[in-house]
């Protein structure tokens, strides 16, 4: 099992090429299956995650190509995925697959509306939460499916097509509103969501369906009216900056002092988070190209910070920020109120000697002057990358276990950092 091993204390200096968001290029990839005909996305991240739901794609019948290398500037620019779903040879997600990435749960929707059944294993809890997907289902009822569930899957079947429907989210969810947004963009007649999630790789994912054909207002509120199609087209689509991977970096300079150039980045789709590293006395500038983060001398300010929904402080940052204070001069009190469990870091930032000290959903930090590296085991994505930003903060070297978290969602992450001076290293095996 691979390692990576981080020698803290070096500043990072340069610039950092952001990918596409997984967030996004998950459920753009999905929308393939509402079409027989040819999607394109560009700028898709290069991402253990990408990887397997392209495998679990290719199980429902969809041709997948990617373009080769292409000669021309070095700069980081995405693979181009060509998707083809023909025909749609088996609606059927298995456990097997869909216990591995909560994504893959997406399908359900698509395949519903396309083929007027579908057969979708329970994702299961994970991690971070129990995250079920009552509201999944309840959106998908309301389009006319009959749901039943037997066996640890979800069996759904609308008989002469989906129809439109109102949904009321009772709360925001990401993923229940990409799956009814993805079926009603297919379905008869107008649907109408209500709380729907606003974060930015919705609006990405409705952006691409109206190239396809669908008709969506209200695109990035929490109302959205969908005119579905009778057959949706292919279409040529650009996955978004990610968002996530910007802060953890903005984030990671922050951690250690320097200066460095977020290439790509796009400071509008995380507001909250830089406006947070403000406040803890970073420099936050736009640039033409990006977004600049700079740390010179003066210490980390402590914050004050709550996740909520988009356009709200994100849950996927909460682990790396969190990192971040563990030096800052004073206490900070972050409260996570997205998902119940999403604390795993905390254990591990303590043997880095961290002091932290957790009530329910509220982590209280206090600063400490410095952290020393030390063994560590990876437990989620972000978490993962948390102890990535303790460790180059932290004085000697760092051995992080369980390195296959990382691979799920950060492209390249080890190259990005050391380009910019950060003794970084993988071990393989
Ligand atoms: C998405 O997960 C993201 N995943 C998560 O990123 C992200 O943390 C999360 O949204 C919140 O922003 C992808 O985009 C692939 P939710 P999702 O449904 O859709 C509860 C990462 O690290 N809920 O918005 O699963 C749920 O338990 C990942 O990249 C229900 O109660 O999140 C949670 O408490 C981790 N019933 C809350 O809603 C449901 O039917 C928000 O979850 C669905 C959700």
């Amino acid at each position: 099992m691979d390692r990576i091993r981080i020698v803290g204390g070096q500043r990072l200096n340069g610039s950092i090429p952001i990918s596409g968001a997984k967030n996004a290029a998950l459920p753009l990839m999905i929308a393939s299956l509402l079409t027989p005909d040819r999607l394109t996305l560009k700028n898709v991240p290069n991402l253990a995650d990408v990887n397997l739901l392209a495998r679990i794609l290719r199980n429902h019948g969809v041709d997948l190509a990617v373009d080769g290398k292409r000669a021309g500037p070095a700069h980081h620019i995405g693979e181009t995925f060509h998707l083809c779903a023909r025909d749609i040879v088996d609606t059927v997600a298995p456990y097997e697959m869909v216990s591995r990435m909560r994504a893959s749960f997406w399908v359900l929707g698509p395949l519903l509306a396309r083929c007027g059944q579908a057969k979708v294993s329970l994702p299961g809890g994970c991690a971070i939460g129990t995250r079920p997907v009552d509201l999944h289902l309840m959106g998908l009822k309301e389009l006319g499916a009959e749901i039943d569930i037997e066996a640890g899957y979800v069996i759904a079947k609308a008989r002469g097509g989906l129809h439109g429907g109102r949904v009321v989210f009772p709360k925001v969810s990401v993923g229940a509103t990409h799956n009814v947004l993805l079926a009603s963009s297919l379905a008869r007649g107008e649907t109408v969501i209500e709380n729907a999630a606003r974060e930015p790789e919705i609006g990405d994912v409705a952006e691409c369906l109206v190239k396809m054909g669908a008709k969506i207002e209200g695109i990035g509120t929490s109302t959205l009216r969908i005119q579905g199609a009778d057959r949706l087209e292919g279409a040529v689509h650009s996955v978004l900056a990610d968002r996530i991977e910007t802060g953890t970096f903005a984030i990671a300079v922050a951690a250690t002092g320097g200066d460095v150039t977020l290439e790509g980045a796009r400071p509008e789709l995380l507001k909250t988070a830089l406006d947070a590293l403000t406040k803890t006395g970073v420099e936050v500038q736009t640039t033409n190209s990006g977004i600049r983060i700079a740390r010179n001398g003066h210490g980390i300010e402590p914050v004050t910070v709550e996740t909520q929904p988009f356009p709200g402080f994100p849950t996927d940052l909460q682990a790396q920020l969190m990192a971040l204070m563990t030096t800052a001069k004073g206490t900070s009190v972050i409260r996570e109120t997205i998902f119940e469990n999403r604390f795993m870091h905390v254990q591990e930032l303590a043997r880095l000697g961290a002091d932290i000290q957790l009530h329910g959903d509220t982590a209280t930090i206090k600063g400490v002057k410095g952290l020393t590296g030390a063994p560590v085991m990876a437990t989620d994505l972000r978490a993962s990358v948390s102890l990535v930003i303790a460790a180059l903060m932290a004085e000697g070297e760092t051995m992080i276990n369980r390195v296959y978290h990382l691979d799920r969602g950060f492209e390249q992450l080890e190259q990005k950092l050391s380009r910019c001076g950060a003794q970084i290293e993988r071990l393989t095996g």
